[in-house]
């Protein structure tokens, strides 16, 4: 498995019109994108250093992931987002180590990516997500 950077930072915000200003205006990091991301049931909006992104996070309803992580812990830091080359691959070695993946296949994520998550009992207490670019 090769990591081949940060990818984004994810961020759980209550509210994105609240939220947004800080990062759009504040720090002035350049927008990117916004897109509601069904399979996750998330709208994110997206902000691009050029070396790492910053994803907010607002739920689209209180069951989901997202909405269950603002009812339990509140607004902050959601996952961390690593690139790999090769997802499948990073997969296998990952159950090969007894690493608690979320999923046996990736999933299309935001962006197209392709993408899993790992278990935060497997990774120091953080939630991390592997990615990798759609071609
Ligand atoms: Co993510």
């Amino acid at each position: 498995m090769k990591i081949i950077g940060i990818e984004h930072i994810a961020i759980a915000v209550k509210d994105l019109d609240t939220s947004s200003p800080f990062w759009k205006h504040i720090l002035q990091i350049p927008h990117r994108s916004t897109e509601v991301v069904e399979s996750e049931g998330v709208t994110t909006d997206i902000y691009d250093t050029k070396k790492g992104k910053v994803e907010l996070l607002e739920s689209r309803g209180s069951d989901t992931p997202v909405g269950k992580f603002l009812s339990k812990k509140g607004e902050g830091i959601h996952h961390v987002c690593f690139e790999v080359d090769d997802i499948k691959q990073a997969i296998i070695e990952l159950k090969k180590n007894n690493i608690r993946v979320l999923s046996d296949e990736p999933r299309t994520g935001a962006e197209g990516y392709q993408v899993v998550f790992i278990h935060p009992s497997s990774a120091g207490g953080v939630l991390v997500e592997l990615a990798q670019k759609p071609n």
